[in-house]
């Protein structure tokens, strides 16, 4: 693992370069986004290079992590408007290579179908995570099996609660999410993490020098050949 730590200005920045390199080596590149507060920087680093002509996202693919059940994507705390408002309605990708789960569709067969769609693309080049308090990356909570696909998965209590600030009351947060799973994540030909804040810093420890174990879902990462880690100081304050 390699772990770059900054402000998060200058880790935006430095994570921004990685996809700079990538998408002018392979602009067909296909690449794995996620959502949360986290990649809000890198995503704003991003739309400024691509109007600055640096690189080009009008031939890539995108495949995001996880959708919640029950929004479809015109509710604005569905993950589909997330990442049309935070990134794709302000760079040069074409809306229909964009994919996320569905969260009205959460069949077993479709679930899967989402992992044979990646494949066909080609296999995601670049994976895009944030990470949750309880080391969820994408919406794998702890002692989900490493060899999961995506699947439909019921939320934590402490996953409601830490995204209840995006909604009304902690009522209207779903209870369940389709998630990219475990294996899906590791099957990328390199994962990128992010972390900011203090309240990251034990399960980024956890993460990075603690058991592999299904307890702390992303630790599975320390098994992965390419993954580049990016922290603020408080996120890194532990290691
Ligand atoms: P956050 O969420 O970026 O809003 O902290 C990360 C996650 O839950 O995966």
């Amino acid at each position: 693992m390699k772990i770059y730590v900054g402000t998060p200005e200058e880790i935006a920045k430095l994570a921004a370069e990685r996809y700079v390199k990538l998408l002018n080596e392979k602009p067909d590149a296909v690449l794995g986004h996620a959502t949360g507060s986290t990649p809000l920087g890198l995503y704003a680093e991003l739309i400024r290079l691509n109007k600055e002509g640096r690189m080009s996202y009008a031939k890539a693919t995108s495949f995001n992590l996880d959708e919640y059940v029950g929004l479809d994507g015109t509710h604005d705390q569905s993950y589909r408007y997330f990442m049309d408002k935070n990134l794709f309605d302000h760079i040069d990708i074409r809306k229909e290579c964009t994919f996320v789960p569905s969260g009205l569709d959460t069949s077993d067969s479709t679930a899967a179908a989402y992992d044979k769609a990646i494949e066909a693309a080609g296999g995601i080049d670049v994976q895009l995570l944030g990470i949750g308090n309880n080391g969820h990356i994408g919406f794998n909570e702890p002692n989900t099996p490493f060899g999961s696909i995506t699947h439909k998965v019921e939320l934590t209590q402490s996953t409601r609660e830490a995204n209840a600030r995006f909604f009304a009351s902690i009522d209207e947060v779903p209870t369940h999410a389709v998630t990219m799973g475990i294996k899906t994540v590791m099957n990328a030909r390199s994962i990128i993490l992010m972390a900011i804040g203090k309240a990251k810093a034990p399960i980024i420890r956890a993460t990075v020098c603690g058991e592999v174990t299904p307890e702390v879902p992303a630790s599975v990462l320390q098994l992965h050949p390419d993954v580049e880690i990016y922290l603020d100081h408080d996120a890194a304050s532990l290691l």
